[in-house]
């Protein structure tokens, strides 16, 4: 297992963002880092003008879903079939309000149609032809699919299919969790899932308790990495009953990740907000692109 890095600190209201855990090629990470810090900031215009945390992950996955950089929303990663089947999902801590869809095509911002499915409030999570037609009778429209698929992420799939890249690992999922001035948390994660997954493979992201979750007795995690290693360990529901117990929001994503590591093999990363205002992340992964915007300051690294 590698070291498993962590960081933590206070910051009273604020956004916290990721861009993935994965490998990020030296000269791409700037545009990480800044794609992520504009998020951040994004996020926590929100919150500075009296808005709630939710409006505030939904902006900040807004604004990362729609940088090619990422793995979510534009430049999503494609499936066995070259196309892109988007997972995303949001939650709220203070009511337990949630909203996801999962193997979505066709939509720009899966995070707003996630959005939609939380605040009509019937069901948490839509899947594939019937989260569509949802998005459709909400007045979402419909892209043309190949808007969606940039040159990375053929090139990315070509060579997986070559078999001179490792089938599965796409990194570049995208995530927010904030706690806005009333104290209440939540979190937001977007993603294109991995590689040349299956039709219809479902990740992590979309599933609460997994790569989402936001719960004001204890904090709002959002997750990136090998999704079937998240989903069998429950990472986010891991942390949220550490933090609930009173360890600090660092200390359980860390633990999470390690148990994660060791029973799965799977690596990933986490960040993680909770009531108090504390904020903080862990990664097994070399790098995973963060930024956190609010009332004590902005820092941001990879
Ligand atoms: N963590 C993103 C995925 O595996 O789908």
């Amino acid at each position: 297992m590698g070291t498993v890095e962590i960081y933590g600190a206070q910051m009273g209201a604020g956004v916290l963002v990721h861009g993935g855990a994965g490998h990020v090629d030296a000269s791409r990470r700037p545009d990480h880092v800044e794609g992520c810090k504009h998020a951040a900031r994004v996020g926590y215009d929100v919150i500075a003008s009296g808005g709630s945390a939710l409006d505030a992950v939904q902006a900040a996955a807004r604004v990362l879903e729609d940088l090619p950089a990422f793995n979510a929303g534009t430049g999503a990663a494609l499936n066995e079939d070259g196309a892109v089947e988007h997972d995303a999902a949001i939650m709220e801590g203070a009511t337990l309000r949630a909203g996801g869809v999962a193997a979505l095509r066709g939509f720009k911002n899966p995070i707003d149609v996630a959005r939609a499915v939380l605040d009509h409030g019937r069901h948490v999570l839509l899947a594939a032809e019937g989260a569509s037609s949802f998005a459709l009778a909400r007045g979402f429209s419909k892209v043309e699919e190949e808007s969606l698929v940039t040159e990375r992420a053929k090139e990315t799939l070509a060579r997986v299919l070559a078999g001179r890249a490792e089938t599965g690992w796409a990194g570049g999922t995208i995530g927010a969790v904030a706690r806005d001035r009333h104290g209440s948390v939540a979190a937001a994660t977007s993603t294109g899932g991995t590689v040349s997954k299956l039709r219809g493979r479902v990740g992590d992201s979309p599933i609460l308790g997994a790569g989402t979750l936001a719960d004001d007795v204890s904090c709002a995690v959002s997750a990136t990495g090998d999704g079937e290693g998240i989903l069998k360990i429950g990472l986010a529901r891991v942390i949220a009953t550490l933090v609930e117990r009173g360890e600090p929001v660092e200390r359980a994503a860390h633990a999470a990740i390690e148990r994660m590591v060791e029973r799965t093999k799977a690596n990933g990363g986490v960040i993680v907000f909770d009531r108090h205002g504390r904020f903080g992340f862990a990664r097994s992964t070399e790098t995973m692109s963060w930024a956190v915007c609010g009332e004590s300051g902005a820092d941001a690294g990879i």
